[in-house]
């Protein structure tokens, strides 16, 4: 692990958390494994040795504890589902290199071989622990055989983890008033000789470890408390049958948690042996110099913390340079549940006809990647139509068929300088974005580049030109093409498919897969045929449709929960649904008191974290001169007095504001927002204004210029 600049000199490994075999996979999960999946194209695309590997978790009680209630074995049940995700991924485009399950060959051995080590060097101990029994049934019941209260919070929790409060992982007798999932009694706490990994003595190094840890930071907040607390032992094993037998001792398996992270490492070793270590080396990237990047949910971070790191501490393993903890989805504000069918589902997704590149954009960019969001249909939509079709297949469209129209291709022109300063700044933006662990704004700075091309090939009306001047269209056009094929390079990691179609009208050669950052300002080829539309509009009546199956579908989960209050959990959730503090249930029409006689926009769905609000700089600033754009109606030049400097802002207030009566007013200015150019005139700046009679903010008392404002 190095904590050098993306793209480093040695192998990445880039993995997401494995789903559980309990369940089809809805589009929660697939925020996930889509983010996962173009985070790892785009570290290809900076030219960094990358592979994307995880698996199906196949043990555990989460299988076992659902095997039983179907009455059939949890191998063949495992296996089913494993072979239906191995199906699903690639239909959205989620481009595993390696995809093992927990209970091959590779994984088996690699886990017995981790806990012998593990052994050698003096981390586990055997010790007589409670554990929760059922006496009718007369057998143990670990982790999701047993309910309870949690002991930190009261919440209702499992034996393994407190799902539904405070997150906390539990140890085995840890749960308070133990009842069986198999026969509903109370359980018992009876004796038994359990292993247990010294997690304490790995206090020191998590603590370091946490400072060194790269990704997002509640990966790096919230584990804090856990590891400079009490740091206890971890039980590893369980009394149960399906999983990895304890080397030495018949009657115990291993906890689900030991083996499910080491396929990570299985699946990286599966990979090498498909290319040989030539091309790739597990060995290299787990136990000399890799850079692991870990993208889970939030769920799961003290597994990927704590547990994790120490158990590959202590066998003499690397540890991940990054955990990429993403919030969660959530249906209109509850939890998505597998079992109450309440969720979107990947494959009804697919069914309703959508393309897969239009659900991984709206996953990657609809919210802060740490921010619980809420699934929407319309804004599903919004993103659709807003961006995807109105402004890069707009754009591409648009460019690509006055160019083919016109030239067969490429015109013969040079690049202008300062179109190719804009894409090398998308590039850097691009490249930021990665080093940042930020797939989102990787992928807005292709979009903010194709809505540059759309204002490019506005202002400079090339249709005009063809006949007026020649020389200068084709200049146009050479650029336009240009921007289009920076725009399918920097967007492939979101939307590969499109990027790859858009690629083929550029009658480019090889993958857009396969080309890096540098590529886009490659010469465009001279010769291209007619372009085709890339993305569809998506209309409101189905939008319409969608949300009345929905809203049906809800309903109808309520109304199981209801009748399901106070009485047995079904059991057969994967759990990690939970998100009690999940989306926002916010829409228009709770909005209360006063009503104007406006059309108000829906209140967003998302909300954004205190620290991403931070990133706006606001300031106050004092107009000091205002004048007309020639050519531009509604825009006035703006030189705006920001207490450090002074501003030229363009704004579109003309028509409704008095010109020579701005000097002197007082207004809010989004101070660190791009330059941008209107008209031909720089903007340095945003000024804040309400709705469509730009009615201007300003300040009540007299904070000078230059003052934040938060
Ligand atoms: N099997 C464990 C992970 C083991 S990793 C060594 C597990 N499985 S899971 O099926 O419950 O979840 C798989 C992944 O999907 C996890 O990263 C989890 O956080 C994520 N999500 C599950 N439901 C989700 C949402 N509703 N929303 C967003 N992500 C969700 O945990
Ligand atoms: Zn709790």
């Amino acid at each position: 692990m190095s904590h050098e600049e993306f793209p480093t000199g040695n192998p990445a490994v880039v993995t997401c958390g494995l789903p559980y075999a309990t369940g089809d996979l809805h589009v929660g999960h697939l925020r996930g494994y889509v983010g996962a999946d173009a985070f790892n194209r785009a570290l290809g695309k900076l030219g960094q040795q990358s592979i994307y590997a995880c698996g199906t978790d196949m043990h555990g009680t989460p299988v076992a504890v659902q095997a039983l209630q179907r009455g059939v074995d949890p191998e063949s049940l495992a296996l089913k589902r494993h072979k239906q995700y191995q199906e699903t991924f690639p239909r959205f485009d989620v481009d595993f290199d390696s995809y093992g399950h927990t209970h091959d060959a590779t994984n088996t051995a690699l886990t017995t071989e981790i806990v012998h080590t593990l052994e050698d060097e003096g981390y586990v101990y055997e010790d007589e622990v409670l554990v929760a029994w059922d006496p009718a049934a007369d057998q143990a019941l670990p982790d999701r055989f047993v309910e309870g209260t949690c002991p930190y919070c009261g919440a209702r929790a499992r034996g393994d983890e407190c799902d539904e409060g405070c997150g906390r992982h539990l140890e085995p007798g840890e749960v308070k008033e133990p009842h069986s999932v198999i026969t509903g009694n109370p359980a018992e706490y009876r004796e038994r000789a359990h292993k247990f990994f010294r997690v304490s003595e790995l206090q020191e190094y998590l603590g370091e470890f946490i400072d060194r840890l790269e990704g997002t930071a509640n990966a790096r907040n919230q584990p804090r408390e856990w590891i400079e607390g009490e740091l206890r032992d971890w039980c590893i094993t369980r009394d149960l049958d399906w999983g990895i037998d304890y080397p030495g001792a018949d009657d115990l398996v291993l906890y689900v948690w030991v083996d499910a992270p080491i396929e990570y490492v299985a699946a990286t070793k599966q990979y090498t042996e498909r290319v040989g270590s030539g091309a790739y080396d597990w060995e290299t990237v787990w136990k000399e110099a890799g850079e692991i990047v870990h993208v889970i949910g939030r769920d799961i971070i003290q597994h990927h913390t704590v547990f994790w790191p120490a158990m590959l501490h202590a066998a003499g393993y690397e540890e991940p340079r990054a955990v990429v903890a993403h919030g969660f989805m959530s249906l209109d504000g509850e939890a998505f549940s597998t079992s109450r069918d309440r969720a979107v589902w990947a494959r009804e997704y697919l069914d309703e006809g959508f393309h897969p590149d239009l659900l991984r954009y709206y996953l990657v960019t609809v919210g802060g990647l740490q921010d619980d969001i809420d699934f929407s249909w319309e804004r599903f939509r919004e993103r659709v139509n807003g961006e995807l079709v109105g402004t890069v297949g707009n754009f591409l469209y648009r460019s690509l068929l006055f160019a083919h129209r016109n030239y067969g291709g490429t015109p013969e022109s040079d690049l202008s300088p300062a179109v190719r300063e804009r894409i090398e700044e998308s590039i850097e933006a691009f490249r930021a974005a990665v080093n940042d662990y930020s797939v989102r704004e990787a992928g807005e700075a292709a979009v903010r580049l194709a809505s540059f091309g759309n204002e490019y090939i506005q202002r400079h009306e090339p249709w005009k030109l063809v006949d007026e001047d020649p020389a200068e269209a084709e200049r146009v056009i050479r650029d336009c093409v240009q921007l289009a094929r920076a725009v399918a390079v920097l967007l492939e990691p979101v939307t590969p498919a499109a990027a790859e179609r858009a690629w083929a009208h550029l009658g480019a050669a090889g993958s857009v897969h396969d080309a890096e950052l540098d590529t886009a300002l490659d010469a465009p080829s001279s010769e291209f045929g007619e372009p085709e539309e890339l993305f569809a509009t998506i209309d409101e009546e189905r939008v319409a449709a969608l949300n009345e199956k929905l809203a049906e579908r809800v309903a109808a989960a309520e109304a199981d929960a209801e009748a399901d209050d106070g009485g047995e959990s079904e059991g057969d959730d994967t759990g990690k649904d939970a998100g009690s503090e999940g989306g926002e249930d916010e829409d228009a029409e709770r909005v209360e008191g006063e009503r104007p006689n406006v059309e108000l926009d829906p209140l967003a769905d998302e909300r954004v974290s205190f620290e991403r609000f931070g990133e706006f700089d606001l300031r106050v600033g004092r107009i000091e001169r205002a004048e007309p754009i020639e050519g531009a109606d509604d825009l006035l030049r703006l030189e705006v007095d920001i207490g450090i400097e002074t501003r030229q802002i363009v704004a579109g207030i003309r028509q409704l504001h008095e010109t020579a009566e701005l000097p002197g007013t007082r207004v809010v200015v989004v101070a660190n927002l791009e330059p941008a150019e209107l008209f031909g005139v720089e903007s340095d700046g945003m000024v804040l204004a309400a709705g469509a009679e730009a009615d201007l903010l300003t300040t009540h008392g007299d904070a000078p210029p230059g003052t934040t404002v938060r």
